[in-house]
């Protein structure tokens, strides 16, 4: 097996010793994409992302069942919306190929063969799958010899499909996308090229506290930006006006910044913000010093001396870790801290990863997507694994690797 931080049996590996032959093989692959009214897709980067997988098999010679949930179905009662006919279709497109789509398909009665690759309907509308119940799983496990997890996106789920399925399988691997998150997560926080920079950014701090907490005992510079760092600029007695914070965890802020001094660690807060009166594409914008905002200003970025001094630390990081656009950059006159930091990751020689939904459209917005060593495709399972926590449909894996 590959020589990594962690043991899992990997899928490449097998495919290469030939033990995927003639098998069929299980894939879960975390194909929850955007859809519009009209159920179009309307971003399908996980789809992609979830492609090298099925090649790998197809191209081995085994049997190919792939399986995912799309939203968050009743389970039992399958409504038209559920269904991942829109995904069957776009895989088709890109593979070239007929993907038929097997509704029903717990007990198996299908026919698949050598070289066929079918869509298994939205696992969560299986009863039990949300509560992992073991004997969903074992049926799940019954129909394949290979069970493969590639779905970064759902690591933090214990489901039937995620986590029971791999108990019960002859053999549980990871795919590559699996494998590649969390070899780049690994580098980033288990053993990383120092100085390593996070940047945590967002509306609450409320909602990233476990990781500002999880992030302050690792990082050389905690970079925080949106109401988090309102919040941790108010905890320094700066005048913050209107501007989204929570003053009730001003305590914890500090704490934060405590525990980061005593081990020679920085939370860096803005020297000067861009404020406005009002959230709006026709708001004004005034740059001023931290120090000097108005009882009726709103913080909606950093400000130009800021997002410099933000840019020269990334310029000289080992490892950047981004989660989390600094202002409003949706709107151009609040965008240009999020701009200045994005160009600064794409020109750092620092092994960079970033993932979250914003982050994603920031970098989008930018066009730094090549320049940015590696992209998460997970939301929840990305945040999870910045806070420390086990995921636990990788956890399994690694239990399983060790076989
Ligand atoms: C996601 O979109 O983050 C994943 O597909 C997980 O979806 P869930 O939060 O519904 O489990």
């Amino acid at each position: 097996m590959s020589d990594t931080l962690f043991k899992v049996k990997r899928l490449h590996d097998l495919a290469q010793a030939g033990l995927l032959k003639g098998k069929r093989v299980l894939i879960r692959s975390d194909l929850n994409v955007p859809q519009d009214e009209a159920g179009n897709i309307t971003e399908d980067t996980r789809i992609r992302a979830s492609i090298p997988a099925i090649e790998i098999c197809l191209q081995a010679g085994a049997a190919v069942m792939v399986t995912s949930h799309l939203g968050r179905p009743t389970e039992g009662q399958f409504k038209p919306e559920d269904s991942l006919a829109p995904v069957a279709h776009r895989i088709a497109e890109i593979l070239n190929r007929k993907v038929p789509l097997i509704s029903n398909w717990v007990d198996g009665g299908f026919d698949l063969q050598p070289g066929d690759l079918v869509l298994l309907e939205n696992c969560r509308v299986n009863v039990g799958e949300k509560k992992n119940s073991e004997a969903l799983a074992k049926k799940i496990a019954a129909l394949c010899d290979v069970y493969v997890n590639d779905a970064f996106g759902t690591a933090h789920r214990a489901e039937a499909t995620t986590h029971g399925v791999a108990r019960f399988a002859p053999i549980a691997c990871a795919g590559p996308l699996m494998a590649a998150e969390l070899d780049a997560l690994s580098r980033a926080l288990a053993n990383p090229k120092r100085p390593l920079i996070a940047i945590v950014a967002g509306s609450k701090v409320s909602s990233k506290l476990t990781i500002l907490k999880a992030l302050a005992e690792k990082v050389d510079e905690l970079i925080v930006g949106g109401g988090i760092a309102n919040t941790f600029m108010l905890a320094k007695g700066l005048p913050i006006g209107k501007s989204l914070a929570e003053p009730d965890l001003v305590n914890e802020a500090r704490e934060i910044m405590d525990l980061m001094e005593k081990r020679g660690a920085h939370v860096p807060i803005p020297e000067d913000v861009v404020v406005a009166n009002e959230l709006s594409p026709l708001a004004r914008a005034n740059r001023v010093p931290s120090n000097e905002v108005a009882e009726d200003d709103m913080i909606l970025d950093v400000g130009p001396k800021t997002a410099a001094r933000l840019s020269t630390m990334l310029a000289h990081a080992g490892t950047i870790v981004w989660n989390g656009p600094l202002g409003v950059f949706e709107i151009e006159q609040f965008g240009g801290g999020t701009k200045m930091i994005a160009a600064a990751i794409a020109h750092s020689p620092a092994f960079s990863i970033a993932g979250g939904g914003d982050t994603l459209a920031a970098i989008a917005k930018y066009g730094i997507e090549n320049q940015v060593d590696y992209i998460s495709t997970g939301g929840g399972a990305f945040l999870e694994f910045l806070e420390g926590k086990t995921l636990p449909a990788f956890a399994v894996l690694v239990e399983r690797g060790s076989e």
